[in-house]
């Protein structure tokens, strides 16, 4: 297994809606150890595709580290279906990393999604894992959880992350 290389704000594959996955390989295997790998050593709860540089609807979560009991999980091609209520909670990024804010997310939501096998799956999912699997789907669309904040607390986090943007630009 390796450590990939976690792209950050500013990077323009985090800025786009990824390309779905058709079939499952060898490669989307090793792809999802490496992920695992990369996740844990950066002490993440989830990790999308897109992070570590990978145009592909995947993303993964480890819900123990959120003292859910639900397991690591690998979500391909997720869709939300439904949304329902409303929870402020707050987050962090391993792309927007010294930023943690509070951000509303919808309480519950039904997803639907194809697991490592290619199983169409739908499930419920409610408080934290929601949150979790919101914000990660918001990273396949090319959405970052500070674009989820008002203006105003936007306006506040300006110059850190012009300072990312610059970090990210001097990277590529
Ligand atoms: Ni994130």
């Amino acid at each position: 297994m390796s450590i990939l290389k976690v792209h950050i704000y500013g990077s323009p594959i985090l800025s786009k809606i990824v390309d779905p996955i058709l079939k499952i390989t060898d490669d989307l295997h090793k792809i999802v150890d490496d992920m695992f790998e990369t996740m844990y050593s950066e002490d993440g709860i989830g990790l999308s595709a897109n992070q570590v540089g990978l145009d592909m609807s995947l993303c993964i979560v480890d819900f123990n580290l959120a003292e859910d009991k639900l397991g690591k999980k690998v979500f391909i091609n997720m869709e939300i279906l439904e949304k329902e209520g409303e929870c402020l909670g707050e987050e962090g990024c391993l792309s927007v990393p010294d930023i943690r804010e509070k951000v509303n997310r919808a309480k519950k939501i039904k997803i639907k999604y194809q697991d490592i096998n290619f199983n169409e799956i739908e499930e419920e999912y409610i408080g934290f894992p929601a949150r979790v699997l919101q914000h990660e789907y918001d990273h396949l669309h090319g959405i970052f959880f500070v674009d989820r904040l008002s203006p105003l607390k936007k306006s506040f986090l300006k110059s850190k992350l012009k300072r990312l943007q610059e970090l990210s630009i001097n990277e590529q």
